[in-house]
C-alpha cells in the first residue's frame, strides 16, 4: 500500500458558489482520522479559487488548480498564473489534462514548461498523459505514454506526480482492466526511475472512477490514488470515495 491515497476532485467546469460551498461542507465534516494518509485534494475553476480558499482555512482539504501559464506575467489573454495559484494556497496543479490538450491544443513542450514554473513555486505538478481508443487497439498505448512522460518531464526530479488517464476511459463509464492500469504503471515507474533519474514517483488513475471501483483499482493496480472528474462533484459519491478508501 501506498503512504498516502491521493484523492484528486477534478471539478472542471462545473459547480457554482452555491453547490460548490454546498459539497465542501460536506467534504468538511468528514473526520479522516485514521484515514490521515488520505489527501483531500480539490480542483475548482479560477473564479472559485479565491473563495474556496477561504472557505478552506483550517481544514484539511488541500487546494489545487486545474491549470496554469507557463510564464510569470505577462499578455497571455485569458490565462491564469501560477503565482495567483500560490498566492491563494494551491498546493497542487493539474498539467496537460487531455481536455486541454485537444481541445486548446497544449504541447508536451508547453506541459514541460509549465511543470517548470510549478515547481518554481513550490507546486506540485500532476501531470495528466494517456492514450486514445485507437491507439490502444493498435497496442501503441505504451510507446505513447513514454513519449509524453519523456517530453513533458525533466530529468532528475526529487519527486513527481502522473495521472494516467486513457483518453477513451474519461466520462465513458469504461475502464482499462487492473492489470493494464497496472503495466502503464510499472512502465512509467520504471522510465521515470530508471531513465529520467526521478527518486520519487506516485501515479494516480483517472478516467470514470467511481465509489464501486475506486478501492479495486487502487488495490488490484497499485496506483497512489485517483483524479476524478463527475463523481468528484456528486456529494454521495466523493463522500463515499473518501470515507471508504480500503488500507489493507
Ligand atoms: P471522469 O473524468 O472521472 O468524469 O471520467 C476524469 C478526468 O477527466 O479527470
Amino acid at each position: 500500500m501506498p503512504e498516502n491515497i491521493l484523492i484528486v476532485s477534478n471539478w472542471k467546469m462545473n459547480l457554482n458558489l452555491d453547490n460548490a460551498t454546498k459539497l465542501l461542507d460536506n467534504l468538511k465534516k468528514i473526520k479522516l482520522g485514521s484515514k490521515s494518509k488520505v489527501l483531500n485534494i480539490v480542483c475548482p475553476q479560477f473564479l472559485l479559487i479565491p473563495y474556496i480558499s477561504n472557505l478552506l482555512s483550517s481544514t484539511d482539504i488541500i487546494l489545487g488548480g486545474q491549470d496554469c501559464h507557463f510564464e510569470d506575467f505577462g499578455s497571455f489573454t485569458g490565462d491564469s498564473s501560477i503565482q495567483l495559484l500560490k498566492h491563494y494556497k494551491c498546493e497542487y496543479v493539474i498539467l496537460g489534462h487531455s481536455e486541454r490538450r485537444s481541445q486548446y491544443g497544449e504541447t508536451n513542450l508547453m506541459i514541460k514548461k509549465k511543470c517548470e514554473i510549478a515547481r518554481k513555486n513550490k507546486i506540485k505538478p500532476i501531470v495528466c498523459v494517456g492514450e486514445s481508443i485507437k491507439l490502444r487497439k493498435k497496442g501503441k498505448h505504451i510507446d505513447f505514454i513514454i513519449n509524453q512522460l519523456d517530453e513533458c518531464i525533466e530529468k532528475n526530479l526529487e519527486n513527481i506526480i502522473v495521472a494516467y488517464e486513457p483518453i477513451w476511459s474519461i466520462g465513458s463509464g469504461l475502464i482499462p482492466s487492473y492489470d493494464e492500469i497496472l503495466e502503464v504503471k510499472t512502465k512509467s515507474m520504471n522510465f521515470l526511475k530508471e531513465r529520467k533519474g526521478i527518486k520519487n514517483v506516485k501515479i494516480l488513475y483517472g478516467g470514470s472512477v467511481n465509489s464501486q471501483n475506486f478501492n479495486d483499482i487502487i488495490q488490484m493496480s497499485g496506483v497512489d490514488g485517483a483524479l476524478i472528474g463527475s463523481a468528484s462533484i456528486n456529494i454521495k459519491e466523493i463522500t463515499k470515495i473518501i470515507l471508504n478508501v480500503d488500507f489493507n
